[in-house]
């Protein structure tokens, strides 16, 4: 193991953990970071959720590797095959990647003494069938390697350096995904559908964008109708956990503020109709996001003022999709366009004051918030969500706090909602 790991992971399905890449909130909680509490559960929320190995012998191929996806990921390195089949069948990667640059010449000019073979390395991962079934990805510096040969043969991923890190990201980020996605079909409907819908629509709003076309309202309604459903049937934490570990950040982000709006409207006693309302303006609220450069929305610390400018025109960009909405209700435009203002007239996009903020858009930022604070980031850990709440707590100009106390005794009485957060 390169880097010195402490001690042996426990055994871990793939597949768990929180989630983690994609867009930015800008809620600035990119600026708090850690819990305070020293909790077993707490201290494991520092770490990014889902894990990665990799598998190269070439030190300096090792570092690269490492420096590329451990703000995202949990990456476990290894030196060589049987040093990771040892400690990859203890703990399974979501993926694997092996690269077969050779190892560098050994003090003096002489070269390693053991012959490196990356093609070994995969032949012998596919004896053990939980290993045989996480992806791997190559990586090398010849198209015409062994190892690029056999891996475009099996039409396994491939990249040829230099391998841009937007590539690597990309690549590692859509086998991650793929995994995630696969496994929802293991669950129970209505839960199943209320991801498996979600995603679907949510992937299809940049085409609806670059087409301009009017989208009729009802299929957002009708994909958000398997999540009103789970959470009416108290089974929504099925859906958070379902959602962990996927990644595109967005996309998490949304369906958690989707889930968690319409626990909150179901907890306060409100009709489906109005729950469909809070689920659909949940999924949609950032959607403006999705054309906000990436390095903007994922810049670790703080945003320049024009970068700041960038990313509060989520907003507008967001209302602008909705106007390409046939009927979209009131309300799912309102939790839209209010949920970054602030009852002391700080927020923005109009700076509205008091009474100007509308209900929904006052339990949307409370959501908004709450979910921005215990999502894990490329530049943050997750916090807590007791610690989240407190932070809120001294939120005084910002969010409401008598629907905030609501919220936070609606997670407290509801079975494992603080978990699942
Ligand atoms: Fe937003
Ligand atoms: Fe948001």
């Amino acid at each position: 193991m390169d880097g010195g790991a402490a001690t042996r992971p426990a055994r871990a399905a793939a597949g768990g953990g929180a989630a983690d890449a994609g867009t930015g909130s800008d809620t600035n909680a990119n600026t708090v970071s850690g819990t305070g509490s020293n909790t077993v559960s707490d201290t494991d929320r520092l770490r990014p959720p889902v894990r990665i190995a990799v598998i190269a012998a070439c030190p300096a191929q090792r570092s690269a590797l490492r420096a590329a996806l451990e703000s995202r990921y949990r990456v476990d390195v290894f030196a060589d095959g049987d040093t990771a089949i040892a400690w990859l069948r203890e703990a399974l990667p979501m993926v694997i990647l092996i690269d077969d640059a050779a190892p560098e010449a050994a003090a003096g000019g002489r070269s390693a003494a053991a012959p490196w073979s990356a093609l070994r390395t995969v032949h012998r991962l596919g004896f053990y069938p939980d290993l045989a079934r996480v992806p791997l990805v190559g990586l090398t510096g010849d198209a015409r390697s062994d190892l690029a040969l056999d891996f475009r043969a099996g039409y396994r991923p491939l990249l040829v350096k230099p391998i841009r890190r937007s590539a690597l990201l990309e690549t590692v980020a859509d086998l991650v995904n793929e995994q995630v996605e696969l496994a929802w079909q293991n669950l129970a409907e209505p839960q199943r559908a209320a991801l498996m819908k979600t995603v679907a629509v949510f992937n299809g709003v940049t085409d609806m964008i670059d087409a301009g076309r009017p989208v009729p309202y009802q299929t957002f309604r009708q994909s958000c109708s398997p999540l009103v459903e789970a959470v009416r049937g108290g089974a929504f934490r099925a859906v958070l956990e379902g959602v962990r570990g996927h990644d595109n950040y967005t996309y998490v982000h949304s369906l958690r503020v989707a889930t968690f709006l319409c626990y909150f409207g179901h907890a306060l006693g409100l009709p489906e109709s109005d729950l469909t309302v809070l689920a659909t303006g949940g999924l949609l609220h950032d959607v403006g996001k999705m054309s906000i450069p990436h390095e903007v929305l994922n810049k670790p610390g703080r945003l320049s003022s024009g970068e700041w400018g960038v990313m509060k025109s989520h907003v507008p960009r967001t209302l602008d999709f909705m106007d390409l909405v046939n009927e979209v209700p009131g309300g799912v435009r309102l939790i839209a366009a209010q949920h970054h203002e602030k009852l002391d007239g700080t927020g923005y996009p109009a700076g509205l004051k008091g009474a100007e903020l509308n209900d929904l858009a006052r339990m949307a930022a409370i959501v908004d918030v709450f979910g921005a604070l215990t999502d894990h980031r490329a530049y943050k850990a997750a916090m807590a969500p007791e610690a989240a709440l407190d932070l809120m707590h001294g939120m005084r100009g910002h969010l409401d706090h008598v629907l905030l106390a609501l919220f936070r005794e609606m997670l407290l009485d509801a079975a494992g909602a603080m978990d699942a957060a």
